[in-house]
Order: C-alpha cells, then sequence, then structure tokens
C-alpha cells in the first residue's frame, strides 16, 4: 500500500470545497462501504445533502446486483448524496446516463483511449470495466417542525474507479474483464495521476453540469453517441420483462436503451443488466 501524501490529500479536499458543490467533504481511511455510510448518515439526519465521502479501503463494498465491489487501496471510491424532487424512477432515468459520462469526460484527459460508457453507466478503457457506479435512494425522514420545504428523497451515487489497484492479486473475474487507469495513462502526461486528481476532475466535469445551466437531457443525447460502448453492437440484454437481443441503436429521450431485434422491431429498455454484447473499437475505423 502506497503511504498517504496527507499534503495532497488535503489540497484535494480544499480544492473540492471550493466549488461550494457539497455541504460536507469526508474521506476517511476505511469503512465497510461509503454507499451505507452515506445512507445511513442521511436516513439518521447526521448528514446532509449534497454530500461527499470518500474511502481509501472498502471492507464490504457494495456492487450492482448481488456483486460485491473489489476495494483495494488505489481504488477511487466515494459516494455522493444528492437531493431530488422525487424518488428514483420515471423523472430520473437519465441521472445514472449523466453520471457515467461525467466519469468518462473526467479521465479524458488523463487516458491514452478514449473512455467509453456501457449503458447505463459502467465506464471502460481498452474494451474493459475500469469503473462501475451504484446509485441507490433514500427517504428522508420528515421533519414537522419545520416549514421550510425539504427534499424528500436523496440518490446515493457510489462510484469506484480502478485508479491504480493492482490486478495480479485481483479475483480472476477482475482480471479478465477489469482494468486499471494506470496502464492507460497518456505519454504527454506530466503529473502524477492519483485518486486525488482524478477525484477533483471529477467534482470539476461535476459542477460545471450542475452550474452552467447545462441542459442535462440535450447534452446526454448530443454526447451519448460518441461515448457509447454498445453502439451498432449486437447485445443480449436482461429486463424486468426477460430477455432481449439484438442490435443497439442508441438511447431515447428518457434514456432507455433501443434495441433493434432480427425483425427490425424496436424495445426501448428503462432498467436491465447487459449480459453480452460485442465490444466496439472507439479508436477503430467502424
Ligand atoms: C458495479 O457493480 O459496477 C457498481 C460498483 C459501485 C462501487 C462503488 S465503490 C464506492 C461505493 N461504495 C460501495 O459500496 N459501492 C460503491
Amino acid at each position: 500500500m502506497r503511504p498517504i501524501d496527507s499534503a495532497r490529500r488535503q489540497a484535494a479536499i480544499d480544492e473540492i470545497r471550493s466549488t461550494g458543490s457539497f455541504r460536507s467533504v469526508q474521506w476517511l481511511e476505511a469503512i465497510d462501504s461509503t454507499n451505507r455510510y452515506l445512507a445511513d448518515g442521511i436516513r439518521q439526519m447526521q448528514l446532509d445533502s449534497p454530500a461527499l465521502v470518500v474511502a481509501d479501503l472498502q471492507t464490504a463494498g457494495v456492487g450492482r446486483g448481488s456483486n460485491q465491489w473489489w476495494s483495494p487501496s488505489g481504488c477511487l471510491m466515494f459516494s455522493m448524496a444528492i437531493p431530488l424532487a422525487s424518488p428514483l424512477g420515471h423523472e430520473h432515468t437519465m441521472l445514472p446516463l449523466q453520471v457515467g459520462l461525467a466519469i468518462a469526460q473526467s479521465l479524458e484527459p488523463i487516458a491514452s483511449v478514449r473512455p467509453m460508457v456501457k449503458w447505463p453507466n459502467d465506464v471502460y478503457l481498452g474494451g474493459k470495466k475500469v469503473c462501475g457506479v451504484l446509485i441507490e435512494c433514500v427517504a428522508l425522514p420528515r421533519d414537522a417542525s419545520t416549514s421550510t420545504p425539504q427534499p424528500q428523497w436523496v440518490a446515493i451515487i457510489g462510484v469506484g474507479i480502478n485508479c491504480q489497484v493492482p490486478l495480479e492479486s485481483a479475483p480472476e473475474s477482475i482480471r479478465s474483464r477489469g482494468t486499471s487507469l494506470h496502464q492507460w495513462i497518456r505519454g504527454d502526461r506530466t503529473e502524477q495521476t492519483t485518486t486525488e486528481s482524478v477525484l477533483v476532475n471529477f467534482v470539476h466535469e461535476w459542477h460545471d453540469l450542475h452550474n452552467k445551466q447545462i441542459d442535462a437531457p440535450k447534452w446526454i443525447a448530443q454526447v451519448w453517441p460518441d461515448r457509447s460502448l454498445l453502439h451498432d453492437n449486437w447485445v443480449q440484454i436482461k429486463h424486468p420483462g426477460g430477455i432481449a437481443s439484438g442490435r443497439c441503436i442508441g438511447i431515447d429521450e428518457r434514456g432507455a436503451l433501443l434495441v433493434q431485434n432480427e425483425q427490425l422491431q424496436t424495445s426501448s429498455i428503462l432498467a436491465g443488466e447487459v449480459l453480452s454484447f460485442q465490444a466496439r473499437d472507439p479508436d477503430g475505423l467502424d
């Protein structure tokens, strides 16, 4: 494990605070899961959103579905609590795509290959997964004593980015399908790439998205085609209605994946798990 450079750490925290994006910023040495920690803090009203929690190590990192998240030192692991006007669902279907795209954009100046997003929000480098996102929703207890309108719901957005992880000691599934940013650093980069610098990049990207009056659905529709790992690929997706197979032809205005089968019928899939896909080479000629 590399020793923590506390001056660099503090400088990153100061820079993140200076954006004004979060009411609280905490960087912990170790925790079971930053999602769990933040969700509990919000539920118990010990933390207010928007909040950010980062950890150097997780002892019980949570992945999507029933998966665990391999959480060694060198993986950037953080969770953001973001107030929502309504529970996650029909009104927030673009949120996962927005997070994935913001991560991809924040890795762009560092990586030697184009960061791509696998719908809805996994980020890939060189055809392998470098980042996973887990979004959960917490209901706030109502506060009867105040007349100020409070957000009733909070999204807990958990992000794990393999920045400098020892892949040789990773579980086999990660060794074969995952990658780490340190393997893809641009040759012309002079400054060191650390979990701190990657987080600072992401926070600036996230801050800009929310403070530059960017129309999120319009922006997503614009940038998605060139970031979509699945675009034009043959995919197989498990969704609440069954399994869909076909060519991925894009997303609709809600962020649902559009899959066209051999009979040229199109299904729009709002939530699901991509079971298989044929990776597109972002630097290739296709
Ligand atoms: C996935 O399965 O791809 C989602 C992985 C999400 C992992 C991150 S690491 C920080 C946050 N805390 C957790 O326990 N999980 C998320």
